[in-house]
């Protein structure tokens, strides 16, 4: 059975953009693959975070994990900071990264331009997210397509780490949905939409309420022709929907763009709106549910154990390997 690694950030509550990238995605995989799902809190922490908001939005993704669909009998999903392997792992990985290649990520190049006092834990963020995946013998990384540059910087560490020391570490593929692998944000088609957007418009939050989805997509950006067509290079805003609109759905753009033809965009995006509300409803009353239950506590103490079992193995080879610690001479 092939294994599966993917993580999210904490650092808001989760967008329309993260469950059609990657959420959706992991439902279906964890029926046939051995899947790790974290909540990668020590990534949020490389930009300042207010603690006590931290702390609530790790727990509410972990209740937004498990509303989507995640089986804690068939998937391990914990949080990265219960598991020091991670942060362990990353320090080895660290010391064969070089920095002209950090510098050239451009998640990295957006998030410290312009900006004063930029930790270095963002530049070395990387080599943390290879250590996250590399530490499971990872086969397949399924995520949005925004995570390309650090997956392919995660295959070249496993690489470099095998050829300089032991072969012990899995190269991995990166898996990345046919539609929906970038949703857009309402306001600023060409941009991705993020949950870190100052813009409350920009994005459709999981927990939004059925009222404020409507109105954000009534007021998302669109054109003035006037035609329900997927052309994403001048009709940003309109592919962006149709995009949308497919994914939560399950029907193909071009069927849509049939269903479409000769109506104005305002029946379309009321239609948008009804489908993005009939697909998130379930998943927040199941999160209601969980939110304050002690059984996602004992999902994730049981999760971080379960991590933390095949993660200390591969850290103890990859220590050995590089000849870190001692050989015990005692018998
Ligand atoms: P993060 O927290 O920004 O996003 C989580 C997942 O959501 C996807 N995504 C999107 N997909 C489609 N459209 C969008 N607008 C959109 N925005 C986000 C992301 O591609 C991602 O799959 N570095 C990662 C977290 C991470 C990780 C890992 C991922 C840390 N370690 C190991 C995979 C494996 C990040 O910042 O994702």
């Amino acid at each position: 059975m092939k294994t599966i690694f993917s993580g999210i950030q904490p650092s808001g509550i989760l967008t329309l953009g993260n469950y059609l990238g990657a959420l959706t995605q992991f439902a279906e995989l964890q029926k046939d693959h051995n899947c790790y799902f974290c909540i990668v809190d020590e990534h949020a922490i490389t930009v300042p975070q207010d603690r006590l908001k931290l702390r609530k939005q790790i727990r509410s993704l972990a209740a937004l994990y498990l509303a989507s669909g995640i089986d804690p009998k068939q998937a391990t999903l914990f949080i990265q900071s219960e598991v020091p392997a991670h942060t362990q792992m990353g320090w080895m990985l660290q010391s064969i990264s070089y920095v002209g290649e950090l510098e050239r990520m451009t998640q990295y190049k957006d998030k410290s331009e312009g900006k004063e006092g930029v930790s270095s834990a963002l530049l070395t963020y990387p080599s943390l997210m290879a250590a996250d995946i590399l530490l499971y013998n990872t086969d397949i990384v399924p995520v949005g397509e925004d995570q390309t540059q650090h997956l392919e910087l995660t295959r070249n560490l496993a690489q470099r780490f095998n050829n300089r020391f032991n072969d012990i570490l899995t190269v991995p593929e990166i898996s990345i949905p046919k539609v929906g692998a970038r949703i857009m944000s309402l306001q600023s088609p060409t941009k991705k939409m993020s949950k870190s957007d100052e813009n409350t418009k920009a994005y459709i939050s999981m927990l939004d309420e059925p009222k404020q989805i409507e109105k954000k997509i009534k007021s998302a950006v669109t054109d003035s022709e006037g035609i329900v067509k997927f052309d994403k290079e001048n009709k940003p805003g309109v592919s962006n929907l149709l995009t949308i609109m497919a994914s939560c759905t399950g029907r193909t753009i071009a069927e849509l763009e049939q269903a479409y033809e000769g109506e104005g965009y305002g029946v379309f995006k009321q239609d948008v709106a009804n489908a993005v509300i009939e697909k998130l409803a379930p998943i927040q009353e199941k999160y209601y549910e969980l939110i304050d239950s002690d059984e996602l506590d004992d999902i994730l103490d049981e999760g971080a154990e379960k991590a933390s079992f095949t993660a200390n193995k591969t850290v103890a080879k990859a220590k050995k390997a590089m000849g870190l610690g001692r050989v015990k001479k005692r018998k």
